[in-house]
């Protein structure tokens, strides 16, 4: 087959995964990275705790190599994440006073943000702000500062990198349900305040078999809001081992999210969260499941792979 990247280049979409700069030295994984991806995401080296672990302190180490391995490859650069409860330091989960935690905040976002001005395609600038039943999360950002830290932190992000999309992104958003539904009332009031925000990314963590009826719908409402959506963390979890109709099944689902996404006018891309199943978040949070990913722990294609670049127009 022709590489994913290439396919998805005649479609106007960018094919993506999470980098985790360190497995680069592992030469199947460098492989696939270079060979079939046209955008890299920091699967953790941009996050909060990994760039100032101590208030004021930076450390832009695997980050830098995250961004140098998309601008050696020709890639896109995406930036993941600024403003997150989770991977946020003890320091900044324990502040109380709200000038002192937006203090912090704009810091945060002013060092992380324009250190890569001209690098970041589009900034996760908020991710996971609410809860399942469409409620706010009660993060730290949300008990101290209340419902407008979301639009201080795009408004900041604006600033500190003019140049880079800014996105609101979560999980079980996937489908249209009432999660997903608070994240498209905010996105239309966000907007008639004038508050920059452009895109709007949906993880899609998905089990096999269970692809939501309405995704392909639900990302074109966003896009007909006018805003710019994007598959940011894909994976499709089962069992494990998983059989040989599981893995065809999981073909098929990710077959659909593709599908979904060049179907959508405002669909940039797709992100799949990883390259191989050695090498996933799954099996750690979720005990006896994985085999989410296109690649097998031994770096070989699985039919997940194949259906993709079916999908792209690749085969
Ligand atoms: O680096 C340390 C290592 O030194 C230590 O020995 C080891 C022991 O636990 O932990 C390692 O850090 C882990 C890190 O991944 C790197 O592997 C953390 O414990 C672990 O919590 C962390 O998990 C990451 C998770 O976000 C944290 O919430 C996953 O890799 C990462 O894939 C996952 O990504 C998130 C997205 O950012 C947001 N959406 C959901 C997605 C999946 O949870």
């Amino acid at each position: 087959f022709e590489p994913w990247r290439d396919a998805a280049d005649d479609h106007g979409v960018t094919m993506g995964f999470a980098l985790s700069p360190g497995h680069l030295s592992n030469p199947g994984y460098r492989a696939i990275a270079e060979r079939e991806f046209d955008l890299v995401v920091a699967e953790n080296a941009m996050k909060w705790d990994a760039t100032e672990p101590t208030r004021g302190t930076f450390s832009f180490g695997q980050a830098d190599q995250v961004a140098a391995f998309a601008a050696a490859n020709d890639a896109d650069l995406y930036g993941h994440t600024l403003v997150w409860h989770s991977q946020l330091p003890g320091w900044a989960q324990n502040l109380t006073d709200p000038a002192d935690l937006r203090a912090a905040m704009y810091d945060h976002i002013d060092a992380v943000a324009g250190r890569y001005t001209g690098q970041v395609v589009a900034w996760d600038v908020v991710n996971e702000l609410w809860n399942d039943d469409g409620t706010r999360r009660q993060s730290v950002f949300q008990r101290v500062l209340g419902d407008g830290y979301v639009a201080d932190a795009l408004r900041r992000a604006r600033q500190a990198d003019p140049t880079a999309k800014l996105c609101l992104n979560d999980y079980n958003t996937d489908g249209i349900n009432a999660k997903s539904t608070a994240m498209y009332d905010l996105v239309v009031s966000l907007r008639a305040q004038g508050v920059p925000i452009d895109c709007v990314g949906f993880q899609s963590h998905l089990i096999v078999g269970q692809v939501p009826s309405t995704y392909r719908q639900n990302l074109q409402r966003f896009s007909d809001l006018g805003v710019d959506v994007r598959v940011t963390e894909l994976d499709l979890r089962t069992n494990v081992p998983a059989s040989a109709a599981t893995l065809a099944q999981q073909a098929t689902d990710y077959r659909t999210v593709v599908e979904a996404c060049l179907a959508v006018a405002r669909c940039d891309g797709v992100t799949v969260w990883g390259v191989d199943d050695g090498h996933s978040w799954v099996p750690n949070v979720f005990g006896g499941q994985g085999a989410a990913l296109p690649w097998d722990a031994q770096y070989q294609a699985k039919p997940a792979y194949t259906a993709v670049a079916q999908a792209l127009g690749a085969a």
